[in-house]
C-alpha cells in the first residue's frame, strides 16, 4: 500500500471509529465498550487476566507454606499485580462468552443470569488481593497463610459456582 494511500485509510478508519463512540456513546451510555468487544476477545482477554493472577500467587503459596524464602519486596511486587489483575477480570465476562455460546469457554451461564452473585465473587477475590497488597509490606512470613487462605477461598469460591468442571 502506498503511504497515501494508508494515510487516507487510517483517517477513514479513525473518523469511522470515532463517529460509532459518539453514537453509541450517546445510545447506550456505560455499554460502549462491551458493544465493541468481539467475544473470542474477551475469552481470551479474560484467560489471560486469569493466567497472570495463577502465575503470582503461586510462588506468593509457596513463600506462606515455606517451600520457598520469604521475600517481602517479590512478595508486595506479586501482591500488586495480583490486585491490579482482579480489578481488570470483571471486564472479560461479556454477553455471549458462556460455555455453549462460544468455543473453549467454561463460563457456567448461570455466571450471566445470577450476574449479583458473580459480581459479589468477584469483590470478595478484591477485597482479598488488596488486602495483601495493602499489608505486603510489613506481614510476617507467619501471618501470611491468612492472606493465602482468604484469596484461595475467594478463587474456590467463583470456581465452585460458575466454572465448568
Ligand atoms: C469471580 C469469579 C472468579 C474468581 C474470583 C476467580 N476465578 Fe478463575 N475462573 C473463573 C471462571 C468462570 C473460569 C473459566 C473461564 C472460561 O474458560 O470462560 C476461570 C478459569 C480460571 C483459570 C483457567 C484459565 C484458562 O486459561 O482457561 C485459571 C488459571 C484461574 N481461573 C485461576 C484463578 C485464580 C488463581 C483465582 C484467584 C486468585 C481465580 N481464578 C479467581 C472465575 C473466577
Amino acid at each position: 500500500m502506498s503511504k497515501a494511500h494508508f494515510s487516507k485509510a487510517l483517517r477513514v478508519a479513525v473518523t469511522s471509529f470515532c463517529a460509532a463512540g459518539v453514537l453509541a456513546g450517546s445510545v447506550f451510555v456505560g455499554a460502549a465498550v462491551a458493544a465493541d468487544r468481539k467475544p473470542e476477545d474477551a475469552l481470551k482477554y479474560r484467560k489471560g487476566v486469569l493466567t497472570g493472577l495463577a502465575w503470582h500467587f503461586g510462588p506468593v503459596v509457596a513463600m506462606a507454606k515455606g517451600e520457598a524464602p520469604f521475600d517481602q519486596k517479590q512478595l508486595s511486587e506479586r501482591a500488586a499485580a495480583m490486585a491490579a489483575l482482579s480489578n481488570m477480570l470483571g471486564e472479560g465476562f461479556i454477553q455471549g462468552t458462556a460455555q455453549g455460546q462460544i468455543d473453549g469457554s467454561r463460563t457456567l451461564p448461570v455466571a450471566f443470569t445470577d450476574s449479583a452473585d458473580f459480581q459479589k465473587k468477584l469483590e470478595a477475590l478484591q477485597t482479598a488481593t488488596a488486602a495483601l497488597a495493602s499489608a505486603s509490606g510489613s506481614v510476617a512470613q507467619g501471618d501470611l497463610g491468612k492472606h493465602v487462605a482468604a484469596i484461595g477461598g475467594s478463587c474456590k469460591a467463583c470456581h465452585d459456582t460458575y466454572r465448568a468442571k
